[in-house]
């Protein structure tokens, strides 16, 4: 008997407005992604990976289909609904690191989970958090970092430090868009080490935007994005 997929996407539409010019851009997004898995999501420049990220992330939403998480459906919630959700359930990364750029290290890693945090609730779990912050700063090799600005850092410092704040609110699912994509091969390699180390050590489910082909061959699943689709793999 089929599993019920962790995270679910069923016919995604999605088209751009812009000026008057319509870009569809999904048109029909069928994907199932088991707990556990490390999916990488490949395709041209352009076909829609970053827009399907972000749909499944629920940043963003579909203008139709229906996205589900264990079953429940997640892409229509109200507003503060989605947030939480989405603050609880997604960790994000991204290819140009997004940190914010007058905090440190520390202050960065720990910057979502004070979002969702009120005055009183940050007195009272502020020290485990800052805890934690500390420990997936030292998993992720940053020990020595902790109150370095990114200016202060280089490319794969910073993608350390994006990739321990996407931990802290201890997610079920990673989304990675071109993690590696602005690294050289060797810190790329790092990198791609610590997301895998992740999934196999610690069940986090990843899904992967990359155009690096010796990356993509080292996930479990590769999905071919084209003409807004997922293509179905070829008999061999
Ligand atoms: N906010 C937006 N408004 C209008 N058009 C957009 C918007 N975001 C993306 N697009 C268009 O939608 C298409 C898909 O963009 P997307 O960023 O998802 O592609 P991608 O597959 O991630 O490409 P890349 O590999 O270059 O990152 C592109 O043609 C882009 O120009
Ligand atoms: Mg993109």
């Amino acid at each position: 008997m089929d599993q019920t997929p962790l995270l679910a996407a069923r016919d995604l539409h999605k088209t751009y407005r812009k000026n008057a010019i319509a870009v569809p851009v999904l048109r029909g997004v069928e994907l199932d992604v088991q707990p556990g898995e490390f999916l990488s999501i490949v395709g041209a420049s352009g076909c829609g990976k970053s827009t399907l990220l972000h749909l499944l992330g629920t940043l963003d939403k579909p203008d139709q289909g229906d996205i589900r998480l264990e079953g429940r459906r997640i892409d229509n919630l109200p507003g503060e609904q989605r947030d939480h959700l989405r603050n609880a359930t997604f960790g994000f990364i991204f290819q140009f690191y997004h940190l914010l750029p007058e905090f440190n290290t520390l202050e960065n890693v720990l910057s979502p989970a004070m979002i969702g945090s009120s005055v009183l609730n940050w007195l009272v779990q502020g020290r485990t958090l800052k805890r934690r912050g500390m420990e997936l700063i030292e998993r992720v090799g940053l020990g020595h970092r902790l109150k370095h600005k990114p200016r202060e850092l280089s490319g794969g410092e910073m993608q350390r430090a994006a990739i321990a704040r996407a931990l802290i609110n201890r997610p079920r699912i990673l989304l990675a868009d071109e993690p590696t994509g602005n690294l050289d091969a060797e810190t790329g390699a790092e990198i791609f080490g610590l997301l895998r180390d992740l999934n196999q050590q610690d069940g986090l489910t990843i899904i992967m935007v990359t155009h690096n082909l010796d990356i993509v061959a080292e996930t479990d699943r590769i999905v071919r994005l084209a003409q807004g689709r997922v293509e179905q793999p070829q008999p061999v």
